[in-house]
């Protein structure tokens, strides 16, 4: 029997909104899907602000118990100790983060992250209990040069090392050349993409996990293309940057189901 994934909404802020902003952003956010009645049975959301305002999103959410949830956009492999200028999952923890983004592809291009890196970092996330939301994708070289499953197949096989299924992860199968480029893939593309990634997480985790486990797309997500992402059967949600910083555009792709009819 098929099993029902709850399907995800995120949102990358990337290095945008200080924490008054995030403060009004989140509270309009709120406000926006409490107005349009959202069923959060139908799509679940997340927010994932720079590291510096994740303290006032956490006591706007608690005060107001606000139905989002949110996370880190990175965090460092190491527990504690002589790493100047990283954060520890423990503090992201405390701080009631629920998920934290790895591996997303400007950290592997801007910052050197290499998949091992990236497994490190998962296996991190796991220990203080977060859920890892994993960003494999390839280039448009590596499209070229290899199809467009190899390489985020073989990024996820890394990060995927030693790995416990059953504390909870998350896929973001991102293409470099789809980001903030205005050319998202077809769906199709994704489709095929997911599908092969779902593959992967049943070799490795078993078939259970792979059944359970949310498989985003993301780059150029709209209001306007994520229906048809969300129509193919191997894709449970979206990684969404530019568009997750416009109150409407963004409460207009989590209420995907409503306002297509999908
Ligand atoms: P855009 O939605 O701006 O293309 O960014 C996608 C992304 O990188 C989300 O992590």
């Amino acid at each position: 029997m098929a099993v029902k994934r709850t399907p995800f909404i995120a949102g990358n802020w990337k290095m945008n909104l200080d924490h008054l902003q995030a403060i009004a952003f989140v509270q309009k956010l709120a406000w926006a899907l409490a107005d349009a009645k959202h069923d959060f049975a139908d799509a679940e959301v997340a927010v994932f602000p720079p590291f510096t305002d994740l303290r006032s999103v956490q006591t706007l959410v608690a005060a107001d118990s606000l139905p989002l949830g949110y996370g880190a956009q990175d965090l460092s492999a190491h527990d504690s100790g002589a790493y100047t200028g990283e954060i520890s999952g423990a503090f992201l923890a405390q701080l009631d983060c629920r998920y934290v983004i790895i591996g997303h592809s400007e950290r592997r291009q801007y910052h050197g992250e290499t998949d091992a890196d990236v497994n490190a970092k998962v296996l991190a996330a796991h220990r203080h209990g977060l859920v890892p939301v994993v960003c494999v994708g390839e280039t448009a070289e590596d499209l070229e040069a290899h199809g467009p499953s190899a390489v985020p197949v073989a990024q996820l096989r890394a990060a995927l090392e030693g790995v416990d299924g059953s504390k909870g992860l998350v896929i973001a199968y991102e293409p470099v050349w789809a980001i903030g480029s205005g050319q998202a893939a077809t769906p199709a593309q994704a489709e095929q993409v997911a599908a092969a990634l779902r593959g992967v997480l049943g070799e490795v985790l078993g078939d259970e996990v792979a059944q359970a486990t949310r498989v985003l797309y993301g780059g150029s997500v709209k209001a306007a293309n994520i229906a048809s992402f969300l129509r193919e059967p191997n894709v449970d949600g979206a990684l969404v940057g530019g568009a997750s910083l416009d109150i409407d555009e963004f409460s207009s792709i989590v209420r995907f189901k409503k306002h297509v009819g999908a």
